[in-house]
């Protein structure tokens, strides 16, 4: 190369750089607008805080908070799209249509996905996997070895849920639909239901803190099983941002380091 090719070239990558220094100026400054103006980037989840390990309620020095496994992960989200993170607690069968009509932006809530909700909403990659299980009376406990022994029983599950769906496939079953689980044990507890279906971990994290309750050996099948995270129908961009956070948090391992974390919470006075 002669002497004015490289000084052209060396003029090409100065223009270059300063080209970048450019709009990087921009960016930043757009950046900064949005930090010191009022309108910080928010986002806003939705969920059915009743549902230990996944989202609960928590008194954290002296404050009630809502903490659980999908709350670390809705924190990843917001930071890594440089949002605030505002939490709403909802019913579990209305975070859905409060996605749709756009007054939550994201629902973590422990959702499974299935044809229906895939059709209503957007839905994300799987994030975690986890077994049904069921929780009867510990007097009761040999009485539900098998799915089978459920035909007839009076079943306590939450409303909307697709635990509500597997009860109604059981024979003769009689249902209690109820919109918090809280409220399902207490209905196991008094004897007014005699079971109720339950993903394993929420499972185990109540009869860990309540007396008297135990998990069946019976363990109902289902198809859809795994997480996601639901967004508005449409909204690709969050979709793929929140794929993005959820492809991260796996190969750094944090999302069994998570859950790990929210059980032991969960289990802790
Ligand atoms: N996985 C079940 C479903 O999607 C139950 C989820 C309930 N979640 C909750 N936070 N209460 O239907």
């Amino acid at each position: 190369m002669n002497k004015w090719g490289k000084l052209s070239l060396g003029l090409l990558l100065a223009g270059g750089l300063l080209a970048g220094c450019g709009s990087n100026n921009t960016d930043n400054s757009a950046a900064g607008n949005s930090d010191s103006g009022a309108a910080a980037k928010k986002l806003i989840l939705g969920t059915s805080a009743d549902f230990p390990p996944y989202e609960f309620h928590k008194m954290i020095d002296g404050k009630d908070t809502i903490v659980g496994f999908d709350i670390d992960i809705a924190k990843d989200i917001a930071a890594d799209m440089g949002a605030e993170l505002e939490i709403k607690d909802l019913p579990f069968d209305s975070l859905l249509n409060e996605l749709s009509s756009g007054r939550v932006d994201i629902v973590i809530s422990g959702l499974s996905p299935t044809p229906e909700r895939a059709e209503a909403v957007g839905l994300s990659d799987i994030y975690y996997q986890a077994e049904q299980a069921v929780v009867v009376r510990e007097a009761d406990k040999d009485k539900f070895a098998t799915m089978d022994a459920l035909k007839g029983a009076k079943l306590g599950v939450q409303t909307g849920s697709i635990q509500e769906e597997i009860a109604k496939e059981i024979e003769g079953a009689q249902l209690t639909s109820l919109g918090k689980i809280s409220e399902i044990v207490l209905q196991l507890q008094s004897n007014r239901v005699d079971a109720s279906i339950m993903e394993g971990p929420v499972a185990k994290s109540f009869v860990k803190n309540v007396d008297g309750l135990v998990i069946a050996d019976a363990v109902p099948e289902v198809e859809d099983d795994g997480y996601v995270i639901g967004v508005k129908k449409g909204n690709d961009e969050l979709l793929e941002q929140v794929n993005t956070t959820l492809k991260r948090l796996q190969d750094e391992g944090k999302i069994d380091e998570y859950v790990a974390a929210a059980s032991e919470l969960a289990e802790s006075e």
